[in-house]
């Protein structure tokens, strides 16, 4: 089948996530850095006329999700809420071509279900505004409304809150997941409550010319679910020390609930050379050398990962 459409779904980074608080319905209050980069999955789809939807998941990390009924898959469940909120009588096969590892923290099925909405408003011609958008991706998953917008953000609430920064330069980046998935319910639940995070600690109106200004920024904040992460998988160390030894990391740090970490690099050389050693250090794990994503890298190139088969 020759696919009509596509669209990137690139991983989101968690450059820093202070959690400010709990709501009473037990979800917790972020503030986070959001980038993206320019590795991700990548959704292709066809047109149909009958309003059928169908997917099928192809690409390097496919394995355990083929093995799921695709009904729960959230670029099925994106593409029905779409389908019903519009009233549209059309449907479409889609493929996702899986590249990063699920549940682990880089928003691997938040960016997929926002790359469906991206997609089908474009294959449907649908006209929604913003907010019905917004408010689709929320009912999706906490992550879903700040990959849908797909650039730099400040995310606040629980994921509803979002102010779009500045772009920031094409950095380089490494990251890293140690080939296991973790659950975020459970590291939300491991979190110690007896000490929130401060809010407005983040300058939005900040501007970085180089990775080297924006970690010197990022080295007052941190990653508040990397403790409770660390404590139900402890390889997250061992995946953070690898990204620090290496020559030019400018700063590591675990991304979201984990176990995906990123290293940020003073040149991409620095990148692609620590991407290779660990590589070949550590064969399980899953290493990728990429950047983030600004004007300049938004059209996404070869977003392979030297993950093992
Ligand atoms: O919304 P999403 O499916 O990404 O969230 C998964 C789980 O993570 C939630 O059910 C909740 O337990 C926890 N979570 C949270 N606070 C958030 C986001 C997620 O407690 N802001």
């Amino acid at each position: 089948m020759s696919a009509t459409y596509s669209e990137q779904a690139p991983a989101k980074v968690n450059l820093f996530l202070h959690v400010t608080g709990k709501r009473d319905d037990g979800y917790h209050l972020l503030e986070s850095l959001v980038c993206f980069t320019a590795a991700g999955d990548v959704l292709s789809g066809e047109l149909r006329d009958d309003g059928k939807i169908t997917l099928s998941i192809t690409g390097p990390m496919a394995g355990p999700l083929s093995l799921e009924d695709t009904e729960n898959n959230l670029v099925t469940r994106a593409a029905k809420t779409l389908q019903t909120v519009s009233g549209t009588a059309l449907g479409a096969d889609l493929i996702l071509d899986k590249r990063l590892p699920i549940a682990s923290g880089i928003g691997g099925g938040s960016a997929d279900a926002a790359a469906a909405i991206r997609l089908l408003c474009d294959m449907w011609k649908l006209d929604l505004d913003a907010e019905s958008l917004d408010r689709i991706a929320l009912s999706l998953g906490a992550d879903v409304p700040v990959c849908l917008h797909g650039k730099t953000c400040l995310m606040a609430g629980i994921g509803e809150e979002i102010t779009e920064l500045s772009d920031l330069p094409p950095i380089p980046m490494v990251l890293i997941n140690p080939g296991k998935a973790v659950s975020t319910p459970e590291i939300f639940r491991a979190l110690e409550a007896d000490g929130y995070s401060q809010s407005g600690l983040w300058n939005t109106n900040a501007e970085f010319a180089s990775g080297a200004a924006l970690c010197d920024a990022l080295a007052d904040c941190g990653n508040d679910l990397f403790l409770p992460a660390a404590s139900i998988l402890p390889e997250i160390c061992d995946v953070l020390s690898a990204l620090a030894r290496e020559e030019g990391c400018l700063l590591a740090r675990m991304s979201g609930s984990g176990a995906t970490c990123f290293g940020i690099y003073d040149t991409t050389e620095q990148a692609e050379r620590a991407a290779n050693l660990i590589a070949a250090e550590c064969p399980d794990w899953w290493v990728i050398p990429t950047q983030i994503l600004c004007q300049e890298t938004r059209v996404l190139s070869d977003i392979g990962a030297s993950f093992p088969d």
